[in-house]
């Protein structure tokens, strides 16, 4: 199943006086296995946009189809916790991802979260940190020491620890040039 966005509309602050339309009735389709990139001016929307792709933002009006999912503005979501496993979101400001008390615990709470065993967890979490270059050294470090940069591929590493169907990266190499 593709992801399909249908005449998607996002209204920040909805009913109040400073509402505003960040999207406007978008139809996007993007095929499966494939890596796409979205480009856009600052202020455009992407990040409102993909921010619909895990529902941590609820579309105002339209829908959004993204595998066996199908979210429905106005519509009570029920399924927010498998649709976050399969669709890991790493934030544009990732520094605000993390929150655990070490490196090794913050990429292993995903796992955790979505029911693997502790130990299994520990073990998914070292193998995504190795994916993203950060070593053992770093292992209980707490988060807010790192530099951005590493921030960042701790946030990567924790997406990566749930095993996602479909990976979603907000500017993901910010802090990482080149
Ligand atoms: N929490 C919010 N409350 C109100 N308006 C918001 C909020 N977040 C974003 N907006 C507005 O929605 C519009 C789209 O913002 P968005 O963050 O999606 O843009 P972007 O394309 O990701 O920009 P950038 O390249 O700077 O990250 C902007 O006009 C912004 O001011
Ligand atoms: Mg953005």
């Amino acid at each position: 199943m593709p992801i399909r966005f249908k005449k998607l509309s996002y209204i920040y602050n909805k009913d109040m006086p400073y509402a505003h339309k960040a999207l406007d009735q978008i139809d996007l389709e993007i095929n499966e296995g494939i890596i796409t990139a979205i480009i856009g001016e600052t202020g455009s929307g992407k990040s409102t946009l993909v921010e619909h792709l895990n529902a941590l933002l609820l579309p105002s009006k339209g829908s959004l189809e993204i595998l066996d999912y199908n979210i429905v503005a106005g519509q009570k979501q029920k399924f927010l916790k498998p649709l976050r496993k399969d669709v890991g979101l790493v934030f544009q400001f990732s520094e605000y991802q993390l929150f655990e008390e070490s490196v090794i615990k913050d990429v292993a709470f995903g796992p955790l979260n979505f029911g693997f065993a502790p130990q299994e967890a520990l073990q998914k979490a070292a193998e995504a940190l190795k994916m993203v270059g950060i070593g053992e050294e770093y292992y209980n470090v707490s988060p807010l020491e790192l530099s951005g940069g590493q921030k960042r591929r701790v946030a990567i590493a924790g997406i990566l620890s749930c095993d996602p169907k479909i990976i979603v990266l907000d500017e993901p190499t910010a802090g990482l040039d080149p």
